[in-house]
This record gives structure tokens, sequence and C-alpha cells, in this order.
């Protein structure tokens, strides 16, 4: 059986798409029966797909085991997403076409879990009464007890958000052998009144340093060279860790920077109003931090930030890009945007429009206001039409692409660093893989060659707006 699960396609960030690898060996042993068997679909963000990951280690441990046909599983999972209304809708619909297979089956135990579990909590079972499990991102290392609580009593929530979560990670399940994803946060302490985070993960809680370096070790131990923090303000790291001593995400930065093997740190997402001169210093300074930044600034208004309670306003967000690009000249600036939210006038857009254009980002992930039950801004008109709203997204990935396709035009003839991730999906004769700044390169493959995890260098050749075309270096290679 294989340990893989089915990966939706990702609703939110296309870019950091990340799937479960196939080629973790499981762990324990298969219980056999079908009541083992799990079904598990994710949807959502990175955290999402950690948490997946990590809720897959212990089941492992119970002896369940994945299978992609739905119809020989005993036990289907959803990891969910509730940041638009899109996202939501997709999920339950799968939920609700489920009402004929528990009545032909009715040993089989539904769960909806993660952030719409949280969002919805016990209502769900009112809407889909054929869900035996809801659990938040709270309670998620608890699923094999739900499991069988569900098939003694039918139905059962697990919604607490409080309790810190504390796993030894046993196996990198990431994206592929040679990278993990390693969380150093949960939850988030900021209230944008769009945002529906703050209510389905609950308040921010730093995970100890050492806690980190210890998992990030064994992960390098395992073979990992690239490791990539998360957290939903990832660069507020640290808050109410260490009394008496003031601790940043550049601590971290500092410990992981020493192990040997590793390769490649990177951390998503980071907020305008945490960037701070340490920081920033700690990474032009490591060698092993990544030169890229993912820094949403939502909207080029403050206005439309004053009304989102963004707490930044632009003039703030414009110094700190400055201040790294001063520090750090091959940075990867990438943004989030927000386009329609309430009461968005033609001149603000225009601002955002604007910004874009002075910013010059490597690439921005552009999202239309999704209005979201429970937020301070349901409480706000949702009037920007649905058709300006698709428009004003249209112009700014039509902008977007421009300014991507001119930044990649200018690594024409240049040699770049590329961490090679697998062939690649368009055209299985090329390698696929990435640069520090994150963006994607392919090369042609040699035959019996293989490449996966290794760091090559690349001379390139052709630029489109999202990728770059080039050729191996002979001779060149970093290992
Ligand atoms: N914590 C991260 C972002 C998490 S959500 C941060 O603050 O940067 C990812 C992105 O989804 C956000 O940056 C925002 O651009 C978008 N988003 C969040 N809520 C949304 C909503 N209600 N409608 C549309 N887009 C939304
Ligand atoms: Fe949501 Fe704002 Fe927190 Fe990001 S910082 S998760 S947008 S509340
Ligand atoms: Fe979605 Fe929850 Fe992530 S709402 S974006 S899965 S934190």
């Amino acid at each position: 059986m294989r340990w893989l699960p089915v990966i939706s396609p990702e609703p939110q960030r296309a870019a950091h798409g990340a799937t479960v690898a196939a080629s973790a060996a499981p762990s324990s042993e298969h219980r056999g029966g079908v009541e083992h068997r799990v079904y598990f679909e994710v949807f959502g963000c990175q955290m999402n797909k950690l948490d997946a990951e990590l809720m897959l280690g212990v089941l492992d441990e119970e002896g369940y085991r994945l299978t992609d046909d739905i119809k020989e599983a005993g036990v289907i999972l959803y990891n969910t997403c509730a940041i638009r209304e899109q996202a939501e809708n997709k999920v339950f619909s799968r939920v609700g076409s489920l009402r004929g297979l528990k009545e032909r089956r009715p040993d089989v135990v539904i769960g909806v879990l993660g952030c719409s579990a949280q969002n919805h909590r016990e209502s769900i079972f009112r809407r889909y009464p054929h869900v035996g499990v809801v659990c938040g991102p709270g309670e998620f290392l608890r699923l094999p007890e739900l499991i069988e609580e569900a098939r003694e009593k039918g139905q059962v929530a697990a919604l607490a958000l409080e309790t810190p979560i504390r796993f030894k990670r046993r196996r990198n399940l990431g994206p592929n052998r040679y990278q993990a994803f390693v969380s150093v946060m949960r939850g988030c302490d900021m209230a944008c009144t769009y945002c529906v985070v703050p209510r389905t993960r609950g308040p921010e809680v730093s995970r100890p340093v050492r806690e980190i370096v210890d998992e990030a070790r064994a992960l390098v131990d395992g073979g990992v060279r690239e490791i990539t923090l998360l957290g939903q303000t990832v660069n507020s790291y640290g808050k109410r860790l260490g009394p008496g001593r003031s601790i940043g995400l550049q601590h971290v930065f500092y410990e992981l920077n020493k192990i040997r093997g590793l390769e490649r740190i990177r951390f998503i997402t980071s907020h305008p109003r945490f960037m701070n001169p340490d920081l920033i210093d700690a990474m032009a300074d490591l060698e092993k931090v990544c030169e890229y930044l993912h820094l949403p600034v939502q909207s080029g208004a403050d206005s439309v930030l004053w009304r989102m309670r963004r707490s930044h306003k632009m003039d703030h967000y414009r110094r700190v890009v400055v201040a790294c690009r001063e520090r750090i000249p091959d940075l990867g600036l990438a943004t989030d945007i927000i386009v329609g939210f309430s009461g968005e006038t033609e001149d603000e857009f225009r601002q955002t429009y604007e910004l874009m254009k002075e910013m010059r980002y490597q690439s921005a992930f552009v999202f239309r206001y999704s209005e979201r039950a429970g937020t301070p801004a349901a409480a706000m008109p949702d009037d920007v039409p649905e058709e300006v709203k698709r428009e004003r997204n249209q112009l700014l990935l039509e902008l977007q692409k421009k300014i991507s396709l001119e930044l990649n035009q200018e690594s024409l003839g240049k040699v770049t660093e590329v961490l090679v991730e697998g062939r690649s999906k368009r055209d299985a004769s090329r390698w696929s893989g990435r640069t520090r700044q994150h963006r994607i390169v392919v090369f042609p493959a040699s035959e019996g060659e293989d490449l996966v995890g290794r760091l090559v260098s690349v001379r390139v050749t052709e630029a489109t707006p999202l990728t770059l075309i080039g050729v191996r270096q002979d001779g060149a290679g970093y290992s």
C-alpha cells in the first residue's frame, strides 16, 4: 500500500504546493482490515499540509494505511481550509456527496478536520449527520482515539485550541525526502478584519528554540537539505518565550545555520509589522538563509489597510522593503493582495496597482475578497461587485506576469544555484528545481543520473514569467 494521501489542487498558493512523499516506508505494522484503511484529502496552506503529515504519523503508529481509493477506505478524512468561501464549499460538497456511501457502509468513519471544522464546530453534525469526527487544528494528535470513539458513539467533536501541541516528529513525509516543513509557531495574534485564521487556529504560541532545532537535526540526519519554517506571522516568532530574554526568529536561524548537511533555510509568511533590523541582518549574514521574503501587503492604500486592521501603513511597508533590499540586493520578494475588500474604490485599487509597479515583486498571490462569517469584516458591506473584483484581479495578474517576465529575463546568461526537486511535470526529460529566490528552473536530464536533492549550477538560457530554462554547468556542481 502506498503511503500517499490525495492532495487536492491547492486552493491557496500554488507556488508553495506540497505533496506528501510516497517514498517513506510505513513505520508500524499494518493492521490489515478495511477499518484501518484511510482515504485522506488535504486542502489549504502549508500548515494544514504539515498538520496532515503529523496526523498521518500518529495514524501510522496505530497501524492505519493510506489508500487513494475512497471505495476501499474504512476511514475518510478531510483536512479543511476556511480562508475563502470557495475553499470551504469545495470540501463540504465532497462531504455532502458521501451520504449514500455511509448509508451503504455504516462502519465507515468520516472526519472533517482542520480550519473548517473549528469554524463550524458541531453544526457540521446537523448539516451532515453522516460525519463522525469533527476535529479542529488544536487536537489532531488525538485522531486515532477520536476515530475509535466515533465507531462506538457515532459522533465526536474535539475543538480545544488552548492545549500546546507537543509532538515528536518521527519521519519526514514532506514534499520530497530533501525538503521538509517545520512549524515554529501555531495560531495568530493579529486581528485582520477579513481573516478567519485567528478564529480557527487561536492565539499565537511559539515552540521553544530547542524543540525546533532538535526536530531540524533529526530531519537533516534523515537526508533533508532544505527546511521551511512555518508560521502565520513567522517573523513575530518568540513572543512570550524565555522570560527576561527577547527571542526572535533570527535565533532559530543562527542555530539552524550551524547544522551540517542542511543547505537551505526558508520561512513563510512574514508580517510587515514584525520585520526588524536584527532579523534582516541575520537573513543577510547567514549563508543558509535563502534570499526570499514573502511579505503580504494586502492593499496599497492606507485607507483600505486601516479598514482591514492590518496594523501596518504603506510608509512602514516601503521602509521595510528598502531596508531589506539594501542588505540583501538579490532578494526575491513575494506578496499577497486582496482585491475588492469592503468599500474598495477605483482610487484605492489604483494605489495597489501603482504599488505593484513600484515594488516589482517576483511573485504575487492575488485573491478576490471573500466575506467570512464571524469575522469583523462580515459586519461591513461586501459591496464591490463580483465582476469588478474579477476585473481588478485580472489587471493585477497581467501586470505581475509582465514584471515576473522582466525580472526573469534579467537572469539570462547568469549561473544560478538550483536545488533539484524532481522531474518537470510538463516534460519528464527535464529536471525541475528552485533557485534560492524560490524561482522554478528546468534543465535537460541526462540518462541514468539522479539529481533529486542535489544542488547544481544551471546557466539560464530562456525565461518565461514563471520559469527559468537552462543548462547544467558541467563540473560546476555544488555537490
Ligand atoms: N498569515 C498570513 C496569511 C494567511 S492567509 C499573513 O498574514 O500574511 C493567506 C492569504 O489569504 C492572506 O495573505 C490574504 O491575502 C488571503 N485572505 C485571507 N482572508 C481572505 C478573505 N477573506 N478573502 C480573500 N482573501 C483572503
Ligand atoms: Fe489572518 Fe492577518 Fe493573522 Fe495573517 S496576520 S493569519 S491575514 S489575521
Ligand atoms: Fe486555510 Fe486554515 Fe491555512 S483557513 S489557509 S488552512 S490556516
